[in-house]
């Protein structure tokens, strides 16, 4: 773990994307690929990012702000720092047990860890890896009971939040992942496998973990009854036939009980279907550009979202996070707290939990610099007299 940690300190990672290239240094490309990339063209991928770019910040100067207050509350649970991490599907692909090191990584944090459905470690030691809170990310791939029978283990484990993933009704067309042999390789056949497998032989470290890890995983949280676990290579075609509707919203939060999260929407009409359905809260999201290309980035939407709903839920965003500075122009346009996943995915691939630790620390001191070089003393002072926004985002 010490020698985890030192690959990830200054000099040698100041930021996110130094992360991004350890990761990429340590992780095969199929892997490292299926963090990075986007649908399509990726053209949403960069535009998330764009959009903060295109947001100027706004400074008071020779203001003294010797200390600055990153808390803030997220359903009704008091936050150090207003970032979460982000349901990310498939880190155990990138680290051995890759989902209970990011749950310790938050938890020691402080933060809230949302685990995917799409994961390769059991819910229950997910939230025993954790000391903070932590929320449960649901797709219905496996069908309804296979669904309940998911939300009946959250609950027991003490998962705080449902987040209810909407964009989804087809796998995004990840190009990247295609040409990179994904589907030969998790596909377990030696003959398929064989043109792609160079990617993983040259990756000896990464390959050592791996195998010592159990090898290929398969999804512990989505258990089909009288078969198991789902298999890797089954999950594709499952997401097809699992499309999530606002009909179903009303009977999953009759068996949650507790607050249900939608994340994925895109305009402001969503925003107050979210808010019919009984959600106690949104995230502003195009699964980083993974799903649907050429809609638009996220800080983009942001302001209508937040104007069509008002106080009556809570509005949060994600896609495109990598500064501090990010997090703070958020907040300015609407935001409650962000969610962010790649950011602490590139710390996982490159050094585990540590790495995880390394992004949010890099996150928190961002965040505290940005808002003392703003004249700010807390996040909750944030809003739109701190930014200025392009001119042809204003009246949409
Ligand atoms: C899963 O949700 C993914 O984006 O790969």
């Amino acid at each position: 773990m010490r020698l985890m940690s030192r690959s990830v300190e200054p000099p040698r990672v100041l930021n996110i994307e130094d992360l991004r290239r350890a990761a990429k240094r340590r992780l095969p490309r199929v892997v490292f690929d299926y963090i990075d990339g986007g649908a399509e063209d990726e053209w949403t991928l960069r535009a998330n990012c764009r959009a903060f770019e295109a947001v100027t910040l706004r400074p008071r100067c020779a203001v003294a702000t010797p200390m600055c207050d990153l808390r803030t509350t997220v359903l009704g649970t008091s936050l150090p720092m207003p970032l979460i991490l982000a349901p990310v599907g498939s880190c155990r692909l990138m680290y051995p047990r890759g989902e209970e090191a990011a749950a310790r990584a938050a938890g020691a944090a402080g933060i809230i860890y949302t685990l995917s459905t799409l994961s390769g470690c059991r819910l229950e030691d997910v939230g025993a890896a954790s000391k903070g809170p932590v929320w449960y990310q649901l797709y219905l791939v496996g069908g309804r009971d296979c669904a309940l029978a998911a939300i009946e283990r959250a609950r027991n484990a003490e998962f705080s939040a449902l987040v209810v993933t909407i964009d989804t009704a087809v796998a995004g067309m990840r190009e990247r992942d295609i040409r990179n042999g994904a589907k030969e390789l998790l596909g377990g056949k030696l003959g398929a496998m064989l043109p792609f497998v160079n990617q993983l032989v040259t990756k000896p470290r990464w390959l050592a973990a791996f195998l010592a890890d159990g090898g290929l995983m398969k999804f512990e949280n989505v258990v089909i009854p009288g078969k198991g676990p789902m298999l890797y290579a089954d999950v594709t075609a499952a997401l097809e036939q699992s499309v999530v509707t606002w009909d179903d919203l009303t009977w999953i939060r009759e068996a949650w009980k507790g607050p249900v999260v939608i994340k994925g929407i895109h305009t402001g009409e969503d925003a107050r279907r979210a808010v019919d359905v009984g959600a106690s809260a949104l995230v502003v999201s195009n699964h980083g550009g993974r799903q649907l290309d050429r809609v638009a980035p996220t800080l983009q939407i942001l302001p209508e979202v937040a104007a069509s709903v008002g106080d009556r839920i809570e509005v949060m965003l994600d896609g495109g996070i990598r500064r501090g500075s990010d997090i703070v122009k958020a907040l300015c346009l609407g935001a409650r707290a962000v969610m962010a996943g790649r950011a602490y995915a590139y710390g996982l691939g490159a050094a585990g939990s540590a790495g995880v630790a390394r992004a949010i620390e890099i996150l928190r001191t961002d965040l505290v610099r940005t808002l003392k070089l703003l004249g700010c003393a807390s996040v909750a002072e944030l809003d739109h007299s701190f930014v200025d926004i392009p001119q042809d985002w204003i009246g949409k």
